[in-house]
């Protein structure tokens, strides 16, 4: 297996369930002073460390940061010990990226390869979250059972059906297990990333990934609402990270949902939006506001004073409705989808430039976080895919749909409810 097997088993040894309980308190934070040979050299910066353990995954309801890098990757073994052994690997590793510290402890022999990568050395945590999930491909090939986990695959973690308006790419699509790393950093998601492929080396290669930058989706009950880039305040909307009876009724996997193993997990939905942006520049002002629903300097909905007025989806002027029937913001509305409400996390993203047309490859990495996509997001996009105005200027390009286990405690990894 070579040195890098090697250099992993060593990194276990030393980062182990014991070493990393010991190194960390309850919440998560490190209790041996401040991230001690980390990343970070002589500056404390525990306040920028997101716990990683805890009842639910962090990187769900954590304010969300400013960049991101996705990935999606497929497993290449098909021995369960080596699945169960990647996702201790990756959890150890993780745990010491959020704190800032480097992966693994060999980062001085001078005639091997350093256990990390060396890139985020200086930087600081920059609030990094890991969020893992596992897609329908994990569970079952071809109809037979993968890593003996038959009738495991959970009921919501359905094949997404085909909705107007994709174009989807089936190589930038889907995938075994999804890591979202997020960070304030873009540094520090890219190696967040970077470092966990090399450590699943021989047991997953990676299948796509994303950057994102400039979050589209505010998570938070105060601050201002970011911009995405058709210059639309996005998230105003959405649900807060401290509306907790929303949160349980409609985010997190329920105390008696099936399967048991994915209580206080969350389903995700990730769809690659390109945007036409230069028809929509082309566009007036008056078509955009019509397209979404909302005036686009203040974010309020059509007709009424505030970003944050209630939108009234009945309200008329002169006879008609004042918020257009194929508006954006109807068609997503929780009152016409039988109360679906979706997590929204979403990131810009631009990839340069389409060569065929010359134009920007630009758009929306849309996130949502549900508790089943079922009632979550597939009926919202039916709607939207068949009668959105946006359809005019978007195009859904990557697609993919993973179940987030719940959070781990200090001592065990990402998965263990499936797999033990
Ligand atoms: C490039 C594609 C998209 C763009 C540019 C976009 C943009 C927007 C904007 C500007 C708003 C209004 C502000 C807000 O409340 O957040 C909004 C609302 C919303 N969007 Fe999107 N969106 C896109 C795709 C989607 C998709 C794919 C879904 C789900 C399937 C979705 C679901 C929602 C929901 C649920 C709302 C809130 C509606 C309400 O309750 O008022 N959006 N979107």
């Amino acid at each position: 297996l070579g040195k890098t097997r090697l250099s992993r088993r060593r990194f276990l040894g030393s980062t182990g369930a014991l070493g990393a309980a010991a190194a960390l308190g309850a919440s998560g934070t490190v209790a041996n002073g401040p991230i001690a040979k980390s990343l970070v050299d002589a500056v404390d910066a525990s306040d920028q460390v997101v716990p990683f353990h805890g009842r639910h995954q962090a990187g769900i309801v954590t304010p969300v940061q400013d960049r991101l890098m996705y990935a999606a990757f497929d497993v290449t073994t098909e021995d369960r010990g080596e699945l169960i052994d990647l996702l201790r690997e990756w959890t150890r590793a993780s745990e010491r990226m959020a704190q800032g510290r480097e992966v693994g402890s060999d980062n001085s022999d001078p005639v091997a390869p350093t256990d990390d990568t060396g890139e985020a050395v200086g930087s600081t945590p920059a609030h990094l979250t890991v969020t893992f999930g596992f897609g329908p491909s994990l569970f079952e090939a071809n109809g037979e059972a993968r890593f003996g986990l038959a009738g495991k695959r959970p009921a919501p973690l359905i094949d997404l059906p085909e909705f107007n308006s994709d174009v989807l790419d089936p190589s930038r699509s889907n995938g075994d297990i999804s890591v979202q790393a997020c960070a304030n950093d873009p540094l520090v998601a890219f190696h967040a990333v970077r470092n966990l492929t090399r450590i699943g080396r021989g047991a997953v290669e990676l299948r796509w990934s994303q950057l994102g930058f400039g979050r589209t989706s505010t998570t938070s009950p105060t601050g201002q609402t970011p911009r995405n880039l058709m210059g639309f305040k996005d998230g105003t909307n959405n649900i807060k990270s401290d509306d907790a009876a929303v949160l349980r009724e409609k985010v997190w996997v329920g105390s008696s949902d099936d399967p048991g193993w994915m209580r206080n997990g969350s389903y995700v939905v990730v769809r690659r939006i390109r945007m036409l942006l230069e028809v929509w520049d082309r566009s007036s002002l008056e078509d955009q506001e019509q397209t979404i629903g909302r005036t686009k300097a203040s974010g309020a909905p059509l007709g009424e004073p505030r970003e944050h007025s209630t939108v009234n989806l009945g309200a008329r002027k002169a006879g008609d409705l004042v918020i257009p029937t194929d508006a954006h913001i109807r068609l997503a509305a929780p009152s016409e989808n039988n109360d679906a409400k979706l997590l929204r996390r979403g990131y810009s993203f631009t990839d340069g430039i389409d060569p065929v047309r010359n134009q920007l490859d630009a758009g929306l990495f849309f996130i949502a976080y549900q508790r089943d996509p079922r009632t979550g997001f597939v009926p919202v996009q039916q709607r939207l895919g068949a009668s959105d105005a946006l359809n005019e200027y978007i195009r859904h390009t990557t697609t993919g749909i993973f179940a987030c286990p719940p959070g781990v405690e200090p001592g065990g990894y990402v998965g263990e409810t499936l797999l033990t």
